[in-house]
């Protein structure tokens, strides 16, 4: 990545360690000293700039021409090639054509097939978890679904199912910029492609799955062998990781705010708000980044130039205070309700729609039985230089 301090000369600085461990597990405090300082500061550590007021995340997340993906969403040039074939690293038209094998398995329509084996999956959860005395917020709750259910969808051999998981959080490190974490990561995410790689070879995904259709477009040569791998990584690394992160920051939520869980037992409808509001608050993904291809003039008037990275917080401008009332505070029935957590513009979430399904089956399901949350030990962060959410989260769920 080459050196482009001198053009940065307009911007405010900072030598803020983002990706520090300390950054990582609470990064919130960072990004406000960062949104303070203006629409984009230079990080001299990393060499590149941070982009974390709302409405200019926003606006970068749309202008794909500008903030361009096609070379990469990370901070070095490992990751940037390695996943230079996956979905969130093309642009259109090349990302239009990929995106539309996506749409149809994860489409409204398809999603209505699943729904029943959801909800009926969901209800067996909430039960067995009303009926222990402490179980694990990640393990036991935040897994079940996507294990479980997701994991079937998509079509991954059974044996490889429970590496996955693991490979999916630590590969996100391969995203940060030079450094130990990011290089185990990098180990991570090569010997994920290799696994990619061989069960496709071998032909190994189940029948009718999501992933199968991404086989089958590449056997009957509409796109390569390289590229129905590397779309293929987006069924490993989007699907879990972050449901589950977004699974678990949500009962941690409803059991440190109690009065949001009554509000949820109250009145069911509001499942969905609550749903998007987990993710707001937490954003299960922080951050990606961009290459800005020509001089961008930011919403007060700063201007990143063209050659340089950018990275774009969904994390910051989900907490930014311009955009959101009280921007700290869990609400389910926030007014607000737009966020960024699953992106914005051609690279949104293709899979939001199940997300915010199994999200919104478990707390539904849960409002049924459970009066409330208790926390029953010290919650455990993952410290991940893209990722946010629990290691370990000792819960009770008190039935009611
Ligand atoms: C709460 C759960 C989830 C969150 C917070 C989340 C977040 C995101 C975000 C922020 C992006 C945008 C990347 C960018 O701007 O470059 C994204 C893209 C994507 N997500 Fe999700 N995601 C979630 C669940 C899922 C699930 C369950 C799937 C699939 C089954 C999925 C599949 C994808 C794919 C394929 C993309 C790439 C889209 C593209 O580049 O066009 N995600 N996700």
């Amino acid at each position: 990545m080459a050196a482009v301090i001198d053009t940065m000369a307009g911007l405010p600085r900072s030598d803020i360690e983002l990706y520090g461990d300390a950054a990582l597990a609470n990064p919130h405090p960072a990004y406000k000293a960062l949104r303070d300082l203006g629409s984009a500061v230079y990080l001299d550590r990393y060499d590149a700039c941070f982009i974390g007021r709302y409405a200019d995340v926003a606006a970068a997340l749309t202008d794909w021409e500008t903030f361009s993906s096609a070379s990469g969403i990370g901070l070095n040039p490992v990751i940037n090639d390695a996943w230079r074939e996956a979905l969130i690293c093309t642009d259109p038209p090349v990302h239009t054509e990929r995106r539309a094998l996506f749409s149809t398995a994860l489409g409204p329509r398809a999603l209505k097939s699943v729904t029943d084996t959801i909800e009926r999956r969901a209800d067996e959860l909430a039960e067995r978890l009303a009926a222990r005395s402490s179980f694990d917020g990640v393990a036991d709750l935040a897994c079940d679904l996507p294990i479980n259910v997701v994991m079937e969808l998509i079509g991954w051999p059974i044996d490889v199912r429970p590496s996955l998981l693991a490979i999916a959080e630590s590969a996100w490190n391969g995203a940060g910029p030079a450094g130990p974490r990011t290089d185990s990561g990098l180990q991570t995410l090569q010997a994920m492609m290799d696994l990619i790689a061989d069960i496709y070879d071998n032909d190994r995904v189940t029948p009718d799955g999501y992933a199968a259709q991404l086989v089958e477009a590449s056997r009957a040569g509409h796109i390569t062998r390289e590229t129905a791998i590397g779309l293929l990584a987006g069924y490993i690394v989007a699907a879990f990781e972050t449901t589950i992160a977004a699974m678990a920051s949500g009962a941690w939520l409803f059991a440190t705010n109690p009065e949001e869980w009554d509000k949820l037992r109250a009145d069911p409808r509001l499942a969905m708000s609550a749903a998007n509001e987990i993710v707001r608050m937490e954003s299960p993904l922080q951050k990606f980044a961009r290459f800005v291809t020509r001089d961008a003039r930011l919403s007060d008037g700063s201007v990143v130039p063209a050659g340089s990275w950018a990275i774009i917080s969904y994390g910051s401008a989900n907490r930014d205070e311009r955009q959101f009332a009280e921007a700290d505070r869990f609400r389910i029935d926030r007014r607000e309700r737009q966020n960024l957590g699953f992106g914005q513009g051609p690279h949104n979430c293709a899979g939001q729609g199940l997300a915010r399904m199994e999200l919104s089956a478990v707390f539904t399901a849960l409002a049924k039985r459970v009066s409330r949350f208790e926390l029953v030990g010290e919650p455990e962060r993952i410290v991940n230089n893209i990722a946010y959410g629990f290691a370990r989260l000792p819960l009770r769920a008190v039935p009611g």
